[in-house]
């Protein structure tokens, strides 16, 4: 689009607000969820719908730039047990890596290494350099909570707080991380945040209802939602649908393809068919016969699965063992 066609980022938002009066899910009454339950209801509609509001209104908030996350010789102990061996991977920004491997091989202690979450369990070491744009988060001068703030985790098993408020859950973030904001910058950031997290046409109408009386896919999208509200630069995930029910499923993979246009993605998977669906790129981990997890192989996810270079990473992919 041209500077002289481009709309005032106040008519964008305008526009957004617009398209989503028209979205016929809204015409129900309060309350209810009358489409949702007729057969004719389009869920991928409705997914079309928000996607469209929140690529208008991206296009109304100031760009950011895209994230790099680089890990260097990562090593990692438990106790005197060495469970990591210097792996490096570079998560190229705002694409989605996917790391993938058998139980046990260290793929969620290298995540939890990627925002200082390792260090808080007793007994655990670890050496190598995390670096978030060319700087290391283990750096002296950083502090965790910046490492925190800039690099959010979602995990296997929902844990939104479940006396809270879906509202309060969404912005209990902020407090954590020391943002003050008003009454209306709160409102319009919960609304952005349950839209991204795919949540919003669910729970628009009960936003001071307890978070624990969602059922898990929205508990699930919920926690992206409260992740998000601090825009973190970094989104971890680990193992996010394996509680899932494949609806849930496919809508929070939906999800996570909208959100790495702004936010860079690592996702770790057991389902090799979701590392192939949302994937950019891919990671192979293992550890063979009681020796440290390291990074077989790493590319391209298409060529990780059809045509990759080590034999171990084809059986793998192929559903030969792990
Ligand atoms: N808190 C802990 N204390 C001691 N050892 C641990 C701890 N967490 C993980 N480990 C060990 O570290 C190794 C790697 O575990 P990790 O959970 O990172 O594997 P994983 O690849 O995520 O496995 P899964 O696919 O089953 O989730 C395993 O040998 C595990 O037993
Ligand atoms: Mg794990």
């Amino acid at each position: 689009m041209s500077a002289a066609t481009r709309p005032d980022p106040e008519t964008l938002v305008l526009a957004a607000v617009a398209l989503t009066a028209l979205n016929p899910i809204e015409q129900a009454p309060r309350g209810t969820d009358a489409d949702s339950d007729s057969p004719d209801h389009d869920e991928t509609l409705d997914i079309r719908l928000d996607a469209e509001a929140l690529r208008i209104r991206a296009e109304a908030t100031p760009k950011r730039e895209l994230t790099m996350l680089e890990a260097r010789s990562i090593s990692a102990w438990f106790g005197d047990h060495k469970v990591l061996d210097r792996v490096s991977l570079t998560m190229e920004a705002g694409k989605i890596t996917a790391l993938i491997g058998p139980s046990g091989c260290g793929k969620s202690t290298f995540l939890r290494i990627l925002n200082r979450m390792h260090e808080m369990i007793p007994s655990a070491a670890l050496a190598g350099e995390v670096l978030l744009d060319g700087e290391d988060i283990y750096a002296a001068k950083r502090r965790l909570t910046d490492a925190r703030r800039d690099i959010g985790m979602v995990f296997q098993k929902p844990n939104p707080f479940p006396g809270m408020s879906i509202y309060e859950n969404v912005v209990s973030g902020l407090k954590l991380t020391g943002v003050r904001s008003g009454r209306d910058a709160k409102d319009s950031l919960v609304e952005e945040c349950l839209i991204k997290a795919g949540l919003w046409k669910e729970v628009r109408d009960r936003l001071r209802q307890p978070g624990g009386g969602l059922s898990g896919g929205q508990q699930q999208r919920l926690c992206i939602a409260r992740s998000l509200a601090v825009r973190p630069k970094v989104l971890l995930m680990d193992e996010p649908c394996s509680a899932l029910d494949p609806t849930s499923t496919r809508v929070i993979e939906e999800t996570m393809l909208e959100l790495a246009h702004e936010v860079t993605i690592v996702i770790v998977t057991h389902n090799m068919q979701q590392a192939q669906r949302v994937s950019d790129n891919c990671a192979f981990f293992l550890a063979s016969q009681g020796t440290p997890g390291g990074i077989v192989e790493h590319g391209d996810t298409g060529v990780m699965f059809d045509s990759p270079t080590d034999s171990r990473t084809f059986d793998y992919v192929n559903g030969r063992f792990g």
